[in-house]
């Protein structure tokens, strides 16, 4: 069985800015890699290169291979729209469809891949994907009223929902719990870690404790300096990064000497 992600001499641009410099690395199926560093070392910028998203920027460009599942997603031929339905996001900020019911904002992915479904088949993907994001308990009774009438939390599980409802290999989140209280934080974590179950997934957190709780493997981004490009300084199993880490900037970092 292939790596679910493979990652080779990756090079990231903004137009003549090198944002990210030559990462490489190999992730395995379900499993939970945490990406932590100081803002602005290119973790988002490196998390929208794995679903081709990070191209939609104008004069943005990456150069390198990223094999999901064994296929170069930067290969000629290769459909970005297909690549993103393999690969989802979960962003920091909520953004259910505000004007779409609960269900219709489950199945809003699946409609945009121009998937016909039937009226039943649609309520079971509903049902599971709610159930698959722990959400479906407190919806089920109000599945058609605004995905907004939901607390900011229930929202984000409700984003979670729209994206496995397309049954995607790998789940990406930038720092998905960012703008939720810690209650539903920990209810987030939780749905991460039984996520991993089925899926692959990369988390951008700025939160060290996040990344020790919810991880199996953590890599560590820094930069040199402004302007200069994020590197993926190291990348090891989550435990071994906090406790006896290789690198000495990763040392520093997480024991708060960074700066
Ligand atoms: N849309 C953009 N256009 C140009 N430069 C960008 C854009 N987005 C991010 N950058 C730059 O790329 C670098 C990495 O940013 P980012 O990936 O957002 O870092 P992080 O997520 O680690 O905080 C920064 O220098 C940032 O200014
Ligand atoms: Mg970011």
């Amino acid at each position: 069985m292939p790596q679910a992600i493979t990652v080779e001499d990756l090079n990231i641009y903004y137009g003549d800015f090198l944002a990210v410099e030559n990462v490489n690395v190999v992730i395995e199926p379900r499993s939970v890699t945490a990406l932590i560093g100081p803002s602005g070392c290119g973790k988002s910028t490196f998390l929208r290169t794995l679903n081709r998203m990070h191209e939609v920027i104008p004069g943005a460009r990456a150069e390198g291979t990223v094999e999901i599942e064994g296929q170069n997603i930067y290969a000629a031929g290769v459909d970005p729209v297909n690549v993103r339905r393999r690969v989802g996001m979960v962003f920091q900020k909520p953004n259910p469809f505000p004007t779409m019911s609960i269900r219709d904002n489950v199945l809003a992915g699946v409609k945009l891949n121009n998937k016909r479904i039937s009226k039943s088949d649609a309520d079971a993907l509903v049902e599971k994907s709610l159930k698959g994001a722990n959400l479906w308990n407190e919806v089920k009774d109000r599945l058609d009223k605004p995905g907004m009438g939901l607390s900011g939390g229930q929202q984000q599980r409700l984003c979670i929902a729209r994206t496995i409802a397309v049954r995607p290999e790998v789940v990406l989140m930038d720092e998905p719990c960012s703008a939720l209280d810690p209650i539903s934080t920990l209810a987030i974590e939780d749905l991460i870690h039984e996520m991993k179950e089925e899926f692959t997934i990369v988390i951008v957190t700025h939160n060290m404790q996040q990344a020790s709780r919810v991880s199996d493997r953590t890599g560590f981004f820094n930069i040199a300096g402004t302007g200069k490009p994020g590197k993926l300084i190291e990348i090891d199993d989550t435990e071994k990064m906090f406790t006896n880490p290789a690198n000495k900037q990763t040392e520093d970092y997480i024991s708060g000497r960074f700066g």
